[in-house]
């Protein structure tokens, strides 16, 4: 304010009140980024657009900060590992180390129910990542819909109806009953032989393990777990029973009981992986177990080295999946020096823009490299 004007409002208004709003500031440091949103000028350049996110403020920022955590977990996992970095005696090959950042990603049920099943196909056949922890959807509905698919319906359709049409509605998608039944046909022989295996040759049938015979049997390159055995990725679903699969293996233990499945072995593998890596990256998309899980195992190594959460809760309920990473940090899941990221949002929005600028860069441009 020019040295004139100030002395006119000097003149005409109350000290105090003039010190209160004219306050002088103290410099920020030279370094702080100033807001700016995009240049328009530039036409509809998307990168240009996304990579303007950083400095347009609140999500937009938190977006930006989540690309540049995501880039430097992938440039950690591309330092090739070496004889002393490598794990030469595990034998599990789902949980030997494969590179120098395990990369722990979580996603719940929803998650596959909608579209975003792709995107997260795309870093599994493409062995981006290195385990997954999903909720029971999540495994059954990538499963389901290599059988028959899921539809686009809307939030507002009435419940009582669809009932009575025999349709189900998760948020603004629709998946017929007939999907289920068709289900039921196709994994119900495939418990019949785990339990024959499990009686004859002793096996012992962990989620992971009933996964990734799910994911051999489907054998059908759009599905997730299809790519996860394909690639030795092993998916951990300590709920597995609360779902469709749940349902079936019901259904099944009246049929012909006896199946067990083995959550502790489970526990052991996932810690496992987080214990032997050489350090380690969490992308957890939603909140409840899949965020814990994955967390917890890496508080066994005292925290993650970067973590990404993308989610819409809040932490007033003190409830885990509203959590903040700092929360993480004082339990020593997260590590102290880490830089983490919070990104409020949906993660069908989101998600799909986070790996445009990450993952898929990094991927086609090693590609053009080779
Ligand atoms: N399609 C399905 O959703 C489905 C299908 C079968 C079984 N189930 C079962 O329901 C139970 C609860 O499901 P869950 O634990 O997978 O998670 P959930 O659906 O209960 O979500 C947990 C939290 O994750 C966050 N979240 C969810 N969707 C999000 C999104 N799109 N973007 C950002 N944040 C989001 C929210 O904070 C939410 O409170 C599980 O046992 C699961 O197996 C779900």
């Amino acid at each position: 304010m020019d040295v004139v004007k100030t002395q006119k409002i000097k003149s005409n208004a109350p000290d105090v009140a003039i010190t209160a709003v004219l306050g002088p500031s103290q410099e920020l440091p030279a370094e702080t980024p100033t807001v700016a949103g995009y240049d328009w000028e530039n036409g509809t350049d998307y990168n240009k657009i996304l990579e303007s996110y950083t400095r347009t403020g609140f999500q937009a920022t938190s977006f930006g900060k989540a690309v540049a955590e995501i880039n430097n977990m992938l440039k950690c996992r591309s330092i090739p590992l070496t004889e002393e970095t490598c794990d030469p005696h595990e034998e599990d090959i789902f949980i030997k180390k494969k590179t120098n950042c395990t990369i722990f990603l979580g996603f719940t049920s929803n998650m596959i129910s909608s579209g975003l099943r792709d995107t997260i196909r795309f870093l599994v056949k493409n062995k981006l990542v290195d385990c997954i922890v999903t909720t029971a959807g999540g495994v059954e509905e990538d499963l389901i819909k290599c059988l028959a698919p899921t539809y686009i319906g809307d939030f507002n359709l009435s419940g009582k109806i669809l009932r009575s049409r025999g349709i189900n509605r998760i948020g603004n998608l629709l998946v017929p009953n007939d999907n289920y039944c068709l289900f039921e046909e196709w994994v119900t022989p495939l418990l019949d032989e785990m339990l024959e295996e499990q009686v004859r040759e002793n096996v012992v049938w962990s989620p992971s393990r009933i996964i990734a015979r799910l994911g051999e049997k489907i054998n059908d390159e759009k599905s997730v777990c299809y790519w996860a055995w394909k690639n030795n990725i092993p998916i951990f679903s300590p709920a597995l029973t609360d779902g469709s699969l749940g349902d079936m293996m019901y259904f099944h233990s009246y049929k012909r009981p006896g199946l067990i499945i083995d959550i502790l072995g489970d526990l052991r593998r996932l810690n496992t992986m987080a214990v032997k890596a050489n350090n380690t990256g969490m992308i957890i998309l939603g909140g409840g177990v899949i965020k814990h899980h994955i967390c917890n195992a890496n508080l066994m190594r005292n925290g993650a080295d970067f973590a990404v959460y993308v989610n819409t809760s809040c932490e007033y309920d003190g409830s885990d999946a509203g959590a903040r990473p700092d929360e993480a940090v004082s339990w020593g899941k997260i590590r102290v020096n880490a830089t983490p990221v919070k990104l409020y949002a949906d993660a069908t929005l989101v998600f799909p823009l986070l790996v445009a600028q990450t993952f898929a860069k990094h991927h086609f441009s090693n590609k053009k490299n080779v």
